[in-house]
């Protein structure tokens, strides 16, 4: 097993188009098919970074900015963000296009949380992720202070224990000085 990876290695992108079995009453993409499709293309990345079979630990807020129509098509990009010891974020950003219109809009981002694996479901460790670009740089640097935080609300993680955040607040507060 490599013990390092880049982001581009579990990159990821797939285009679908929306029909109308994936459709609500107002012709709209349904939110929960969206998320299916989401899931995929995320743990697909996650497979690539690890080698190893994953599953979903977390999602992190999804909020829907515009619902892709009837007849898009709906293209999600996938890329491992950071990788820690089994578990590895997944930041996945997905777009609509109406392409006889030639229109195409940010429909919403989102972060995924998968966890690697062995036969048997137990934790398996990852190699680690070395960033390459600047907002690669940037997703990596923010991914421990959003692991803290999905790790409290999963109660997994005890407010005292979240140090990353804790120096965040410091930094800022001697920032505002
Ligand atoms: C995710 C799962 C493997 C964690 O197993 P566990 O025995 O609790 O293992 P651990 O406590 O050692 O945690 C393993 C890793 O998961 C991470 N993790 C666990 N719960 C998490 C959560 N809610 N959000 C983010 N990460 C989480 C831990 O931080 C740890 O990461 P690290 O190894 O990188 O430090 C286990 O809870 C599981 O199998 N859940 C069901 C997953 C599933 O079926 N998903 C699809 C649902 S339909």
């Amino acid at each position: 097993m490599k013990l390092e990876k880049f982001p581009k290695d579990s990159f990821v992108i797939s285009t679908e188009m929306v029909l109308p079995n994936d459709t609500n009453p107002l012709h709209n993409l349904m939110g929960g098919r969206l998320l299916h499709l989401m899931d995929v293309v995320a743990a697909i990345s996650a497979q690539k970074h690890s080698n190893r079979v994953v599953v979903t630990a977390s999602v992190d807020n999804v909020s829907f900015k515009y619902s892709p129509k009837l007849g898009d098509t709906v293209t999600l990009e996938a890329k491992v963000t950071r990788a820690f010891n089994s578990s590895m974020e997944v930041f996945i950003r997905v777009w609509s296009e109406n392409i006889p219109n030639g229109t195409k809009v940010e429909t919403n981002t989102a972060f995924f949380t998968f966890v690697a694996v062995d036969q048997t479901g137990r934790p398996i460790i990852v190699p680690k992720i070395v960033p390459e670009t600047d907002s690669e740089k940037k997703l990596y640097e923010g991914a421990l202070q959003r692991r803290e935080v999905r790790l409290m609300m999963a109660g997994r993680m005890k407010p005292k224990d979240a140090k990353s955040l804790h120096q965040m607040m410091k930094d800022g507060m001697s920032n505002e000085e």
